[in-house]
């Protein structure tokens, strides 16, 4: 299964199945002399790992990240850094008499019919647990986005068929009390009034062995005006690829999103004042460069495909059976909630990547305007 490598100048490669012996990440382009600890990548897995509250799956992954190079004295070397977390927590059994079943929502279905062999005791590469690896790799790219100033936030918006447009409480430009609220909010959602609704929707869901989808928000402030290129590097199309290579992600949208599909031009355009924009209904991106404002996405998750309820699906050779899952299965109610963190990391993967591409342009820019009047013209 190749292609297991995202980004170009930060670039990282994850390796592992849930049900191995590890998971981990190599990342490669960090610049050299970055502040780094165990500590900053673990503090970023335990928001991610399972097992902390009713309204996420009870599976215990101690999480516990092990940097085994790139590191000389608390600092970065330049080196790659290579990451491992091993699994820990792994009940292979559960899977057993759901074997010989396709599992309706997941991708055991596509892996045999592509690869015709599949590691059945979880969701191989396309198990959850891989986005650990992304969320260890975030953990740096997000402490050097830090050193720029630039700071990334995810929260969760809403879940089933709440409204994503009602307004929050908090105010998203004043960024450290977003963090504030939505890190003592266990379902990383930094308005009391919308992380009660939430509650009450997934009791419910859970109750009647369902799931629900949701919608994760991400913020960007700090950003310089210049990341992202016009093209194929647009900063809008490096997150959306990003975004939606999260398993469960099924939309992501920009500033207003679909919603701009449904206004004027002059209800859309943010006009220009002396200090820049007036508005940022483009979420902080012009063609496909940064503008220097806030910039915001919003990524829908699909409900949980693992639910109570019975469901039809083939055995492997296509007979028509049932699907139940088994007893004591554990699985997020709704897996936006967990993926608050990892849509954080994937920003900021993005956005580091970003910025180490601008910083290469003014070098590349000199370079070429300096070999210019080296040569004499014709
Ligand atoms: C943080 C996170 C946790 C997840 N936990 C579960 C889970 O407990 N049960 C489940 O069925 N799917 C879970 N998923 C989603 C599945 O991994 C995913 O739906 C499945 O692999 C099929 O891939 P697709 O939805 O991208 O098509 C989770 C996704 C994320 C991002």
């Amino acid at each position: 299964v190749a292609n297991n490598s995202f980004g170009k100048h930060f670039r990282i490669t994850t390796w592992g199945e849930s049900h191995g012996k590890a998971i981990g990440v190599v990342v490669d382009g960090c610049p050299a002399r970055l502040e780094l600890s165990e500590a900053d990548i673990n503090e970023e897995l335990k928001r991610r790992a399972p097992g902390a509250n009713a309204w996420v799956s009870p599976r215990k992954e101690e999480d516990r990240a092990e940097i085994l190079s790139g590191l000389f004295e608390g600092e970065t070397t330049g080196a790659p850094i290579s990451i491992i977390i091993p699994n820990t927590n792994q009940d292979s059994s559960k899977y057993e008499p759901i074997k010989e079943l396709y599992r309706p929502g997941h991708a055991n279905y596509t892996y045999l019919k592509k690869y015709g062999i599949f590691d059945y005791r979880g969701g191989g590469r396309a198990s959850a647990r891989e986005t650990a690896c992304r969320v260890a790799a975030g953990a740096i790219a997000k402490k050097l986005l830090a050193t720029q100033n630039i700071h990334v936030v995810a929260y969760l918006k809403g879940v089933g068929d709440m409204s994503v447009d009602m307004d929050m409480s908090v105010d998203l430009s004043d960024l450290p009390s977003v963090l504030k609220a939505r890190n003592s909010s266990p379902l990383f959602c930094p308005d009391v009034l919308t992380e009660n609704e939430i509650i009450r929707r997934v009791d419910r869901a859970k109750s009647e062995g369902d799931s629900l989808g949701g919608v994760v928000e991400c913020i960007t402030a700090g950003l310089p005006v210049g990341l992202g290129d016009p093209v194929y590097e647009k900063i809008e199309a490096n997150l959306a690829k990003a975004m939606m290579s999260l398993p469960a992600s099924k939309g992501v949208e920009f500033g207003c999103g679909f919603a701009a599909a449904a206004m004027r031009g002059s209800e859309h355009n943010d006009a220009f004042g002396v200090n820049g924009l007036l508005s940022n209904r483009s979420g902080g991106i012009l063609g496909g460069i940064t503008t220097g404002e806030l910039l915001s996405l919003r990524v829908a998750f699909k409900p949980t495909s693992s639910i109570k309820k019975q469901q039809q699906t083939t055995d492997l050779q296509g007979n028509i059976r049932e699907f139940t899952l088994p007893k004591g299965s554990r699985h997020d109610p709704c897996v936006a909630i967990r993926a608050v963190v990892v849509v954080e990391a994937m920003a900021a993967l993005v956005l580091a990547d970003a910025f180490l591409a601008a910083q290469l342009q003014p070098i590349l820019q000199n370079a070429c305007a300096s070999y210019a009047t080296s040569v004499p013209s014709l």
